[in-house]
């Protein structure tokens, strides 16, 4: 198939549909040599569209047999053509309404780009958004067109017993000649082609029921591979979980029958919210303890909400392009964080969710492929799967429930619900709702859809003791991002507070204020400065700022090191509170790094050492929040502050600082993982027990450092023979970085043990390739050879790949560029097989002009080679050229 260059698409040409789709009617038929999809598509002209183009639909590597309008054939060439495989253009004229059938025979077992009709191992399953519909039939592939579908499924019935599709079935299953058999689904919702979805496969099937608050009984249908029926209760308990919370926050419902969750193994990303059957990587829904860790628990809590909330912020009102992406997935984002904090202790959530945030989303607003949470031009939208449209996204929801409060964040959703059900709007559409519900303007706020970049916000402050003031002075700036060298100000709230001497907040009462002031207020700052004059102010307050993380800025403060000391104690924000902890431990770690790069000694001052120790025997915290506020930043946080990242300094400092505090707090270290492993419980799975390990492993990752017979015997010990995933990680992380000597055999065992459960394997596999030894480039590559390793399952090459490329930044950036050479040829094989894999391991490359000049070539070179292969994907290719593109500093 020839193709031409592809071409940018561009939000400011978009034009409604000349044509709509009342009805679909699909007959799929799945035979050994390939499947046959007949598609019948009730057709009109669309009265808003400005008319005359002729009739165009989408497609993809389709063999198409037959195109039939109106019950007459049509001739290719005479009445209809196929421009580049991927348009089909009926030349002849068409009525105000009209009915299109077509025939094409696709062949799912070869499609290893797994969007369109695939075989996931023994399951055959869909994956359409964003554009894989086409794959199946020729459509006007576009969110805007919503239609009734109708579908058919006919297969070898011992092959394929379960025959999925969406909605209800539509009259018995019937059997046919030769062993085979055919199931009918109805969806009575109208929907965008991108939440099709079919599954065909021998399935196991866990039943459960819920009942909605209005009465009515949805079946709930948790289908997976034979064997792993043990692993559903608790996704399943999730599920009830989500439906529940959503009536009561939002008092949305669900408008089904049945509600189906298929597992596969073999998936692009996390999940997909096809309507009424949503389609799960298996990391997403199983779990069982012995087999996954608590992050694993919490993670497919999380997914199997945000999946669930999808159907009313994505199904019902759905995106009218894809440039509105963020409409439906920040705020789905940010419905499954409030999911997840009400289930769980909001305080840990919310600070996994900063960290991420300014792991993931602040790199990639800082480099090579910025964008604004609303994209205006593509090349590939599935490159547009990102943190910035996914995480800061939905901070930028929370930003407008923080300024308009519970009340009226409620009030403008529902008022968006009742002026938009059953449409496809835009993110201008979500914000017109909240501002009219609440009687405010907030056309300045959409300045945070259309702006890309991290905005810094600089705060100062000035105590006055004879007029008992203190003023608080912000400024922001935006630096220049790819396509915006100019930035405007932004709305950012700022919830803040100030401490007293005795660490109780002050009333933070505004100069020209009546009442006393709330002690935890939220500042909106819209001008490039601004400053703020609290009166009343008894003595000099520690201000402590962006509580909650209000916003997602970079915010900087002159707090000196006791002031911060001062927070970590005090602060009665549990985010700030663990921030300043942060604060304190880059500040450290920045001036070791510099101080090992310089070649002199690194040292530890005591007053870290003592905060540390504070938190760490002060038995009357939360386990869960003391685990969080004793890890320290990760290399790749610390990276970011560099403006040339020392790779090898970077984690020797780290490495001595976790050393020295494990040396020097041994003692303390041992009681409380002593102490805390007496309360074990390996199945339990509460939030007081997660807390427990939590805060128990981190206490033996740094016992792990410790030269010492015992405490390596116990590691060894505890790797090997605990009964709870969590347990066992922890031991291994340890193992994988250090010099044990029963390492490798560990690693073996583990792999005897687990061979057979493809997560564990990929747990297995991950940490080999986050390793910091220095032979890890090298180990993987002896991985990648290995017979459990596959380039066309993505779980497999995220967790080698991936997490060699993405968190490794020690080794991936070897300075004999090995680890480039590696990832390089990763890229270049997988992209003739998955383009949406390839070019996410493409982003590998983004922070490239962030090292020094020798890693900047190496990785050029990787790049160039990249983009000199023949039939590079339009995916791959937009990541490469933009990542190329970026300037030399920034
Ligand atoms: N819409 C899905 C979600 O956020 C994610 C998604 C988009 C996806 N494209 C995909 C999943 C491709 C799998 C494959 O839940
Ligand atoms: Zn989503």
């Amino acid at each position: 198939m020839t193709s031409a260059a592809p071409q940018p698409v561009r939000l400011e040409d978009y034009a409604p549909p000349p044509y709509l789709v009342d009805e679909v009617d699909l007959s799929v038929d799945i035979q050994d040599a390939h499947t046959l999809v007949h598609a019948r598509l009730t057709m009109r002209t669309n009265s808003e569209s400005s008319g005359d183009s002729p009739l165009q639909l989408d497609g993809h590597g389709l063999e198409t047999r037959a195109v039939v309008l109106d019950g007459q054939e049509l001739r290719e060439g005479t009445d209809y053509r196929i421009e580049d495989g991927q348009s089909l253009i009926v030349t002849r004229p068409v009525g105000a309404s009209f009915v299109l059938e077509t025939v094409c025979a696709i062949d799912p077992a070869n499609n290893t780009a797994l969007e369109g009709f695939y075989a996931a191992g023994p399951i055959w399953c869909t994956q359409c958004e964003a554009q894989g519909f086409r794959r199946i039939t020729w459509y006007p592939d576009r969110p805007d067109v919503m239609a009734r579908f109708t579908v058919s499924l006919e297969a070898d019935a011992a092959r394929f017993p379960v025959l999925l599709s969406n909605g209800n079935p539509h009259g018995e299953a019937e059997s046919l000649p030769g062993g085979r058999h055919r199931m009918r689904w109805h969806d009575p919702h109208p929907k965008p082609c991108y939440l099709f979805a079919m599954v065909a496969g021998d399935l196991a099937c866990v039943e459960d029921s819920f009942v909605t608050r209005s009465g009515r009984l949805v079946a709930l249908r948790f289908f997976v591979e034979h064997g792993n029926e043990d692993q559903v209760s608790y996704a399943m308990q999730a599920l009830k979980n989500a439906m529940l919370w959503d009536e009561r926050a939002y008092g949305f419902e669900v408008d089904l029958n049945t509600y189906s969750v298929v597992a596969v193994g073999s998936f692009n990303m996390g999940a997909m919210e096809n309507k009424g059957l949503n389609i799960f990587n298996t990391s997403c829904v199983l779990a069982r303890t012995d087999q996954a860790t608590d992050g694993d628990f919490l993670y497919v809590e999380k997914v199997i909400g945000h999946e669930y909330f999808h159907n009313w912020t994505g199904n019902r009102i759905t995106c009218r392009d894809w440039f509105q992406l963020s409409l439906k997935e920040g705020l789905t984002v940010f419905r499954d964080q409030q999911f997840s904090a009400a289930m769980n202790s909001p305080a840990v959530e919310r600070i996994k969710e900063a960290r991420m945030l300014r792991v993931r989303q602040f790199a990639e607003d800082e480099g090579p492929t910025s964008h604004p949470v609303r994209p205006n031009q593509y090349m590939a939208i599935d490159n547009f799967y990102t943190a910035t449209v996914y995480e800061k996204g939905a901070e930028v929801v929370r930003m407008l429930h923080t300024m308009l409060g519970e009340a009226g964040f409620r009030r403008g959703m529902d008022l968006y619900v009742r002026r938009h059900d059953g449409q496809a709007v835009r993110c201008e559409d979500f914000l017109a709702a909240m501002a009219d519900a609440n009687d405010q303007d907030l056309s300045a706020f959409m300045g945070w859809y259309t702006q890309s970049g991290t905005p810094r916000l600089e705060a100062t402050g000035i105590y006055d003791a004879t007029a008992r003031r203190f003023t608080l002075t912000l400024r922001q700036s935006s630096a220049p991002t790819p396509g915006q060298p100019d930035k405007h100000p932004l709305p950012i709230p700022v919830r803040m507070g100030l401490l007293g001497p005795d660490g109780r907040d002050l009333p933070a009462r505004l100069e020209g204020e009546k009442e006393e002031g709330q002690t935890s207020r939220v500042l909106l700052i819209t001008q490039p400065e601004q400053s703020f004059t609290f009166t009343d102010i008894p003595a000099p307050p520690v201000p402590s700022l962006l509580r909650g993380f209000s916003a997602p800025v970079r915010l900087t403060y002159p707090w000196s090191e006791e002031e911060l000391t001062f927070l970590m104690k005090h602060d009665s924000d549990p985010f700030s509170r663990w921030d300043a902890g942060q604060v304190l431990a880059i500040r450290l770690l920045l001036t070791m790094t510099d101080t090992h790069a310089h070649g002199g000694p690194m040292e530890v001052p005591g007053h870290f050492i003592a905060a540390f120790a504070r938190i760490l025997e002060d038995e009357s915290l939360d386990p869960a929040f003391a685990a969080t506020a004793l890890s320290l930043p990760g290399e790749m946080e610390l990276g970011q502050q560099q403006r040339v990242v020392l790779v090898d300094s970077l984690h020797a400092a780290r490495t001595m600082l976790r050393r020295h505090l494990a040396e020097t707090l041994r003692d303390s270290f041992q009681r409380r993982w002593s102490q805390l492993a007496a309360q074990s419980d390996p199945q339990a799975l509460d939030g007081a027990h997660i807390g427990q390990r939590a805060l128990q492993n981190l206490c033996l990752s740094y016992l792990g450092l410790v030269e010492d017979d015992d405490i390596q015997a116990q590691v060894v010990s505890q790797a090997l023979h605990a009964a709870n995933m969590t347990d066992v990680m922890a031991a291994m992380a340890i193992l994988a970085d250090g010099q044990n000597p029963k390492r490798d055999e560990v690693f073996s065992a583990f792999h005897q043990k687990w061979g057979h459960a493809p997560l564990v394997v990929d747990k297995w596999f991950s940490l080999q390739a986050t390793s910091s030894r220095s032979d890890t480039v090298g180990q993987v590559r002896e991985l990648m050879k290995h017979a459990d390793f596959s380039m066309k399952v993505p779980n497999r090459v995220y967790a080698l790949l991936g997490g060699f490329a993405k968190n490794n930044q020690l080794q991936f950036n070897s300075a004999n560029g090995q680890g480039y050479a590696l990832v390089g040829d990763a890229i270049i094989e997988l992209d003739q097989l998955n383009p949406i894999v390839a070019a996410r391991m493409a982003t590998a490359f983004g922070r490239w002009r962030s090292f020094d000049a020798t890693r900047q070539n190496l990785m050029r070179q990787q790049m160039e080679r990249i983009l000199a292969q023949p039939r590079l994907s339009p995916n791959t290719l937009e990541i490469i050229t933009k990542t190329l593109e970026a300037p030399e500093t920034r």
